[in-house]
This record gives structure tokens, sequence and C-alpha cells, in this order.
């Protein structure tokens, strides 16, 4: 596939992927622990025996899960430089170097179920990543999609002194996909490079490449959570900014 934004994408995660690493580690990073992974967990039940592809794994600390949870593991990066992270952290389990776009080290109806845990704002190619993940599931096969709120950019989010108020603020229109470029968050030193598309764009896609939506969360931190928060601005954090959705998708019949 000939898409100079795919190989921007591998360039800028390969660069990032050691921060990438330090961010995660191998618990996830607090919004995955506080707000997301409960209901990805929840979305994705028992995964024990399932052929699970994770695409884009990243440092594959969600890979890990799911292999201690039972599942038959593949974890796919587009970055080379994540994969050598996830493959010297996790030897047991299998990693390897694919665009999601593409996944071309895998056949048609391989897995019962693949996650994209805040992949899709990452990937250009939106419509192929999806055909993709339908392509490589069973009959009947299910889909975990977890990814930055479109309707919240976190990047230029500002809070309130007294925490009440939490502004977001937009450079461009939101109903126009582009690709963004934020400057350097957290411990980072690079810009950020990410796919911004109106969250009805997603749906389409969904819809186009012969999938139904079964469920939608847009992730929270449930109160029994509290006290996992590092400190109380994290915690306010996840009480009042939405930042992500998470869908659970099927594969259709051809029939239906
Ligand atoms: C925000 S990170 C998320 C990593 C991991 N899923 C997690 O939850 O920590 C996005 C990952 O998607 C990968 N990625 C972006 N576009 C991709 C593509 N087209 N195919 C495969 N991986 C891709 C990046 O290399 C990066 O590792």
């Amino acid at each position: 596939m000939d898409n100079p934004e795919i190989d921007e994408t591998r360039d800028f995660w390969n660069r990032v992927a050691d921060d990438w690493h330090i961010q995660i580690g191998t618990a996830g990073d607090s919004n995955r622990i506080l707000n997301s992974d409960p209901v990805l967990w929840a979305f994705a039940g028992d995964v024990g025996g399932l052929r699970v592809l994770d695409a884009g794994c990243g440092n594959g600390y969600l890979s890990k899960q799911l292999s201690d949870r039972g599942a038959l593991v593949t974890g796919i990066d587009i970055s080379e430089r994540m994969i050598a992270i996830a493959r010297a952290q996790y030897p047991n389990v299998e990693f390897r170097v694919d665009s999601c776009a593409e996944l071309r080290t895998v056949s048609d109806a391989q897995f019962h179920l693949v996650i994209a845990n805040y992949v899709l704002m990452d990937t250009p190619d939106l419509d192929w990543t999806l055909q993709a993940f339908n392509r490589i599931l069973h009959p009947n096969g299910m889909a975990v999609l977890v990814f930055s709120h479109p309707c919240f950019p976190q990047g230029r989010a500002t809070v309130s002194s007294d925490g009440k108020e939490t502004n977001y603020r937009w450079s461009f229109p939101y109903f126009e996909p582009r690709k963004c470029v934020d400057p350097p968050w957290g411990h980072f030193s690079s810009d950020f490079i990410w796919f911004h598309r109106p969250l009805s764009d997603y749906w389409k896609a969904f819809k186009a490449s012969g999938f139904i939506v079964l469920d939608f969360e847009e992730p929270r931190v449930a109160e029994e959570r509290y006290h996992l928060a590092e400190n109380s601005r994290k915690l306010t954090n996840c009480r009042t900014r939405p930042y992500s959705v998470a869908f659970k998708l099927q594969k259709k019949n051809r029939a239906e």
C-alpha cells in the first residue's frame, strides 16, 4: 500500500517507542487503569481459549494480560521498535511487525477477537484497517475498539483553578478530518501525530466494512477504583473528562 502517512506513522512511533514504554509500563497508564481497561475487559468477556489479535499492541502490556487470561494472542504493530520492546518484555507472547491497514502476516478468518486499544486515532487509514479487521475474523467474530474521544481533545484541555470547569479548545472545525501534530506532553520530547475524525466517520467505517455495533461506552472511573488514582488531580480528571470511547462490534454474516 502506497501511503506516505503510513511511513510517517511508522517513523513517528519508532521515534517515541522507548518513551511510550515508560508511559505505559507493564500495567498501562492511569487512564487505562482507571477508565478504559474495565470497559475493555467487560466488552471482551471471557477470552480463555480464544485466538485474539492485539492490533497496534505497542509495548505489549495488553497482549501479556490477554495471555495471562488464557487467550492465544498475537500482537502486531507497525513500529519495529515497539515490537522489539514487546518481544524483550514478553518472550512467551507472539509479536509481529505488521500494519493494521494490511495485516499481511494474517490469513483470512484466523481470529475470534481483535482488540485495538488506542490505535484507530493513530492510524491514517481507518477504512482499510476496519476492512482488514473484518477479513481476519471468524464469522461472527468480535472487535473491541477503544480510542481517544474525538469530541474532547485532551491535548489542549484546560481546567480552572478551582477544578470546576474544563475547557476544550478547538483550533479547526470538528467536522474536518485531518492529521494533527500536538506539542510534546508528559516526558515525551517529540511532537505527537494523530488523526482527527468526527465520531460519525468511525461509525460509518464500522458499517461499511461489515460490522454491526453491539455496544458503546464512554469509559469513566467507577467509585470502587477511586483509590487507584495516583493523586487527586488525576482522579478529578478521570471523573470529569471523557478521554475515550469504546465499541464492541460483531462481524456480520454475509447472508445478513
Ligand atoms: C497509542 S499507542 C497504543 C499502544 C497499545 N495498544 C496500548 O494500549 O498501549 C498506538 C500504537 O499503534 C501503533 N500503530 C499506529 N498505526 C498503526 C498501523 N497502521 N498498524 C499497526 N500499528 C499501528 C503504533 O505504533 C503504537 O504502538
